[in-house]
């Protein structure tokens, strides 16, 4: 038996924020970061807020990779407001932090759960319709991963002006990442018709205008199909889950500090190669991974003769797709230095195979195998 839930209920377009009217809101916490606020996004929402007569205090104090005071700050925050409605607008940190202070608010104090609305302000993370958020204890230097449905947006808006200002290379990044997003969940374990269907629409859209949001950041039409498809992405790996790719990204992105899209992006044609069994012969059974890489290069119609040819024309294309993003090929061509990379490199292996993603990977990597699979993903070993 599987199971396939989407709770979040999704407003796009540019005129999403009107539909904040078909809820009654009275008092409202909004939770942000400062660039949010003084690029002057903000107004977008408050205008509507002020339009609705809601009374809004705003908190944002957010920082990339929320810390545990943070998080403090803005439960003591929302404890002395008691919103009926907790307005997370931002980055993927944002709606992070702002899932976290909403869920402990919710276990200490609320006498009613208020409305979650999740207003992304870049296309990546889909973290608007997910249970997840990470927050980080810096001085232990260990991030906690916290899984709960609470942590489910109910509202979504997705308005794809919020995203004209994002830089291409972050475009670049974020974008790479809602592709992983779609690929680990389209072979995921876990993955079903229902999410089948969401992370094909997420990779058509990303091929076809993700280079056209790179080329040009003011085309509104790219911007709102890749809003579209983050989501959509989000969806798909909300209920399939992830695997060994965004495990090796995590750790990448805590131990060398690479952005998590850009890590994901880097690796993702090697993780393919590793689960589709290409390099070597393999006495793991690949099958499941070839067969499910073989239908996505289908679709992309680059499928060939072979499964084996299908996923090395599929990687053929992320790669070009990743060349004209500027993306580096490899770890080393990031600017990671051997000696660095050398440092890190078990630990890493070791850490990637603990976390969360990778059980639901297709196939089930030993620790050796992914030292093996970091160090082609450093020296760009040819696939
Ligand atoms: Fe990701």
């Amino acid at each position: 038996m599987s199971s396939f839930v989407v709770k979040t209920k999704v407003f796009s377009g540019v005129d999403a924020f009107h539909n904040l009217k078909n809820f009654d809101i009275k008092h409202a916490c909004i939770i942000t970061d400062p660039f949010v606020i003084s690029s002057g996004m903000s107004k977008l929402l408050t205008d509507v807020l002020d339009e609705m007569g809601v009374e809004y205090r705003i908190f944002s104090d957010i920082v990339p990779d929320p810390p545990i005071e943070v998080i403090v700050e803005g439960v003591g925050r929302i404890l002395d407001h008691q919103p009926d409605a907790v307005i997370a607008m931002g980055g993927g940190s944002a709606i992070d932090s702002a899932k976290s202070i909403n869920y402990f608010y919710i276990r200490t104090k609320a006498e009613q759960k208020p409305l979650f609305v999740a207003i992304p302000t870049t296309s990546g993370t889909g973290s608007e319709v997910t249970e997840f958020s990470v927050i980080t204890d810096r001085q232990a230097n260990v991030k906690y991963p916290l899984v709960n449905e609470l942590l489910l947006p109910d509202v979504a808006l997705l308005d794809p002006r919020l995203t004209l200002s994002v830089p291409p290379t972050v475009t670049a990044d974020t974008g790479m990442d809602v592709l992983t997003h779609a690929i680990e969940a389209y072979v995921s374990l876990s993955a079903t018709d229902f999410s089948d269907t969401l992370a094909e629409k997420a990779i058509e859209i990303i091929f076809q205008y993700l280079p056209k949001a790179f080329d040009n950041g003011n085309d509104i039409v790219a911007r709102e199909k890749l809003h579209n498809a983050s989501c959509m992405a989000g969806m798909a790996f909300n209920n399939a889950q992830l695997g060994i790719n965004h495990s090796i990204a995590h750790a990448i992105g805590a131990k060398m500090h690479v952005p998590h899209g850009r890590a994901n992006a880097i690796i993702l044609p090697y993780v393919i190669a590793f689960n589709a069994g290409l390099r070597v012969i393999s006495q793991d059974d690949c099958s499941y991974a070839m067969e499910k890489y073989t239908a996505l290069a289908k679709m992309m119609h680059v499928g060939a003769g072979s499964g084996r040819q299908s996923v090395k024309n599929l990687i053929a294309r992320i790669e070009d797709l990743a060349r004209a993003l500027d993306i580096p090929t490899s770890l080393r061509a990031q600017g990671i230095s051997e000696e660095e990379y050398k440092k890190f490199r078990n630990e890493i292996a070791s850490t990637a195979m603990a976390d969360t993603c990778t059980p639901s990977n297709p196939r089930k990597p030993t620790t050796h195998q992914l030292r093996e699979l970091l160090d082609m993903c450093y020296y760009e070993t040819a696939l």
